[in-house]
């Protein structure tokens, strides 16, 4: 159990609660063995959880594309969720990261030898992005990694397998960069590491269809709503490098960092190097939207 004086960090395994250092996972789990398994990442303004069921609708349908099922439903996953955050204790908004592996079992990639997936809820202080990366616009790397082929580990299983996300992530950490920006198989751009990306071009709000390859992320769709709801156009459509000369905004989007303001990505300049007036809009109507989608 986790002792009362613990706050910050708490974790539930398969219904019972830990602290940080005494949650463990067998090696025998096949999410650590092969990495077979899917997460989601929520996280909550106060208490209460933003998105909730779109983001358990996205965990079953990651789950059902390798053959996973989850064996608890939304309420008692919701119910799991409470008590982490009760335990956890913390005095603002918090991350947390719901993991669904295969469970553990044999060294064998039959899903048989594993008759139970194991379930796990990390709560953490959740971070806001700097405020200089709201007020000024932050930088992307352009990863020399492409992105994963969809008919191989497709990007819209959200997916335990994150190399090919860390190895993306590995360039920008070495040139200094908040994000790294994906291209597709195709060369189109479609993702970064860990967020979604949009661009202005014309007052038009562009962004990657998902047969770009992609995660389908549920900050993608509520912005897509938001856009169409202040009246801004939207279009998905393919993007290449080349575009970037043409755009006059950029920003990404992730439930952990709603939506920050890009203002070069690789080599380039977007726009006139600041934070432009879709951006600023959309993250208004963002925050004025938050409280009418908490669980
Ligand atoms: N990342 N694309 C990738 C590859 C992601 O990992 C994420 C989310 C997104 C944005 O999805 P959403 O809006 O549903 O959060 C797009 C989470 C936050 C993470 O792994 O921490």
């Amino acid at each position: 159990m986790v002792p009362s004086t613990t706050v910050s960090v708490a974790v539930n395994i398969d219904g019972t609660l830990y602290g940080a250092k005494d949650a463990r996972i067998s090696v025998f789990d096949h999410g650590y063995l092969f990495g077979e398994g899917v997460y989601e990442v929520v996280r909550t303004y106060g208490t209460r959880i933003f998105l909730y069921p779109e983001h358990m609708r996205r965990l079953r349908a990651s789950a059902d594309r390798i053959a996973l099922t989850c064996p608890v439903d939304d309420e008692v996953m919701l119910g799991r969720i409470r008590e982490t955050l009760a335990a956890a204790a913390l005095d603002g908004d918090a991350y947390v990261r719901i993991l669904l592996t295969r469970g553990v079992g044999e060294i064998v990639y039959d899903p048989s030898a594993c008759p139970s997936p194991s379930v796990v809820v990390i709560v953490k202080p959740h971070a806001d992005p700097p405020a200089s990366a709201l007020a000024d616009g932050v930088r992307l790397a352009l990863a020399d990694i492409v992105r994963n082929h969809p008919g191989s580990v497709d990007p819209a299983i959200k997916s335990n397998n994150l190399l090919n996300n860390a190895l993306a992530m590995q360039q920008a950490y070495r040139e200094g960069a908040f994000e790294a920006l994906m291209k597709n198989h195709r060369g189109e751009l479609c993702e970064c590491a860990q967020s979604n990306i949009f661009f202005v071009r014309n007052g038009v709000l562009l962004t990657p269809p998902a047969s770009a390859g992609l995660l389908v992320g549920i900050t993608r769709a509520f912005v897509l709503d938001l856009a169409a709801g202040i009246g801004v156009p939207v279009e998905e459509c393919v993007l290449r490098e080349d575009d970037l000369a043409s755009v006059d905004e950029a920003f990404i989007t992730s439930t952990t960092r709603e939506i920050v303001p890009v203002v070069t990505i690789g080599s380039h300049t977007i726009g006139g190097g600041r934070p432009g007036p879709v951006t600023q809009s959309l993250i208004a109507a963002f925050t004025a939207a938050i409280p009418n989608h908490l669980s």
